[in-house]
């Protein structure tokens, strides 16, 4: 079968002649690939700072953020049916009998860092024709979702995030209908404010998840106002601000107290810059990977007073676990019915196979672009 592999030796990237994956146990599912989304881990990966081939390839088969159609299942399968939508996590547990996460199935919370990711570290991904996988890491999905499936696992990102903010924040008093039987209904934040750090597609469905949860939701980010970005945030029922005409002190300025940051930009020193302006027992969530690395001055002392005097938390985020799964297949029903349209426009572009070139090695460009491989059935 056809597949997209990256081959970090001889820094190259090409379309490869792949074996056919065959079910090889009762519990497995064959899988054929609808779509397959692309995302900065990927441009980290065919660019050669990322990214591991199975042990003994000399390649990488990849992608992670998949659709697919099940297409034969192993006798003890009982989940999943021929002709299902399904979405396929990303990460495989570690072997060690002491990974207390990993043995409890939450391997992305794998605590040796021998953790296996389908499309990124020693698995070989979804950007080709079939994939076998056992059906405990498939997630069903409602046919009429496919123009969206492919975002499940961008979304999941912020819905490990938000099931992590309702759990520590239990700290405190903080949850809005927290003490009060909340008669008109309202969504459990909707007395709290939050701010997005960066308008890519981790942030934007960061942003629809914080605005469902009644979030008055600001997105901070470089492109200039009016573009297609900040119109979704405008649909979204949120407010966008540009980095380019607004400095962080008068968005911290104009929002009042941020009770919630989601950084997901990746940029170290625009996240941090921003972390002096969390408010009072403020959750500050981290989803990027910089890429860079450089050493970079924060005012520490200004950091740590706040921190305590305002009872803040800082926590970082990878990864999901099956409960961010079947909450964001949920959610992105949900989403459609309230924001059909914006949904739908963070995919900007669907590219065949075999141009796979221009998504993965061109420049960046539009919001979330998305290699097509079979039409469903
Ligand atoms: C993926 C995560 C993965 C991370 C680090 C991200 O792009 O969405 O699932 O854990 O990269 O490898
Ligand atoms: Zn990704």
């Amino acid at each position: 079968m056809r597949a997209i592999a990256v081959f970090p030796k001889e820094r190259a990237v090409r379309l490869v002649d792949h074996p056919d994956p065959r079910i090889e146990s009762p519990t497995q599912v064959k899988i054929r690939m609808l779509e397959v989304g692309v995302c900065g881990t990927d441009h980290e990966i065919v660019t050669f700072k990322y990214g591991t081939p199975p042990p003994g390839d000399k390649y990488l088969v990849l992608g992670h953020e998949s659709l697919g159609q099940v297409i034969d299942v192993g006798d003890k399968v009982t989940r999943v049916h021929p002709g299902d939508h399904v979405v396929i996590m990303v990460r495989r547990p570690c072997p060690h009998p002491y990974c207390i996460p990993c043995r409890a199935g939450r391997q992305d919370f794998c605590s040796t860092g021998d953790y296996q990711e389908r499309g990124i570290k020693q698995r070989h991904g979804f950007m080709c024709e079939y994939v076998v996988d056992d059906e405990k890491y498939l997630h069903v999905a409602p046919p009429d979702l496919r123009e969206v499936t492919v975002l499940t696992e961008p979304l999941t990102i912020a819905e490990k995030s938000m099931i992590q903010v309702w759990e520590v924040q239990e700290r405190l008093p903080w949850e809005c209908r927290m003490d009060m039987k909340d008669e008109e209904g309202r969504p459990r934040g909707y007395c709290h404010k939050a701010v997005v750090l960066g308008a890519g597609p981790v942030g934007l469905l960061g942003a629809m998840l914080l605005r469902k949860f009644g979030f008055d939701t600001y997105v901070y980010s470089r492109e200039a106002a009016g573009g297609a970005r900040s119109k979704i945030v405008e649909e979204i029922g949120g407010q966008y601000v540009s980095a380019a005409s607004t400095k962080s002190e008068e968005l911290a300025r104009q929002a009042g107290n941020i009770d919630l940051v989601y950084e997901a930009t990746g940029a170290s020193k625009l996240s941090f810059d921003f972390l002096p302006y969390l408010g009072v027992n403020g959750v500050f969530i981290f989803t990027g990977v910089p890429g860079r690395r450089e050493p970079l001055a924060v005012p520490t002392g200004e950091i740590m007073r706040d921190l305590v005097l305002k009872n803040q938390i800082v926590f970082g985020s990878v990864n999901a676990g099956p409960q961010a799964y079947s909450e964001a297949i949920k959610d992105l029903g949900e989403f459609s019915r309230r924001w059909p349209e914006a949904l739908a426009g963070l995919i900007t572009q669907r590219f065949p196979m075999e141009d796979f070139e221009t998504p993965l090695l061109d420049p960046p460009a539009g919001i979330k672009r998305v290699i097509s491989i079979w039409d469903e059935e």
